[in-house]
């Protein structure tokens, strides 16, 4: 099955964990809440919601909790295969900039499912960061 497809038979259970996980945002500044949920190459789920800060730069966005949480658990050999992300508004949100240098990392071949303008959407990670940044 091509991997596509696989990402695509996870999606529903991708979103429905991240909005689970919104549920737990800590956003009191923005009142904007995100939930990420991450399907491993191993077939597992990790999920992470935005976590704000007085100070507001050292905000983590719901995508990059649940990797860290991701690596946390399992160890540094994290491979993504796909990533899900909601938010409790209903409008576009796709992956910011950082967060997508961080799934690049461990999912250069990962699928990316988020709501874009036109609607529901995905996108393989290299077409929302090209050339992303390797170290080897
Ligand atoms: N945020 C995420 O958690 N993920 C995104 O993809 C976009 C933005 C968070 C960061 C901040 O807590 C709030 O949304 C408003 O920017």
């Amino acid at each position: 099955m091509a991997k596509r497809e696989t990402a695509e038979k996870h999606r529903a259970r991708l979103l429905r964990t991240a909005r689970s996980a919104m549920k737990k945002a800590y956003a009191p500044y923005s009142r904007f809440r995100v939930g990420a949920a991450i399907l491993t190459n191993t077939g597992k789920v990790f999920s992470g919601c935005n976590v704000e800060n007085a100070s507001y730069g050292m905000t983590n966005c719901a995508e990059r909790t649940a990797i860290f949480s991701a690596v946390a658990q399992l160890g540094p050999k994290l491979g993504i295969r796909a990533v899900a992300v909601v938010n409790d508004h209903g409008v576009p949100c796709s992956p910011c900039g950082a967060c997508r240098q961080v799934i690049y990392e461990f999912g250069p071949d990962a699928i990316v499912f988020f709501q874009g303008v036109k609607g529901e959407k995905q996108a393989h990670i290299t077409d929302l960061l090209p050339e992303g940044f390797r170290l080897k």
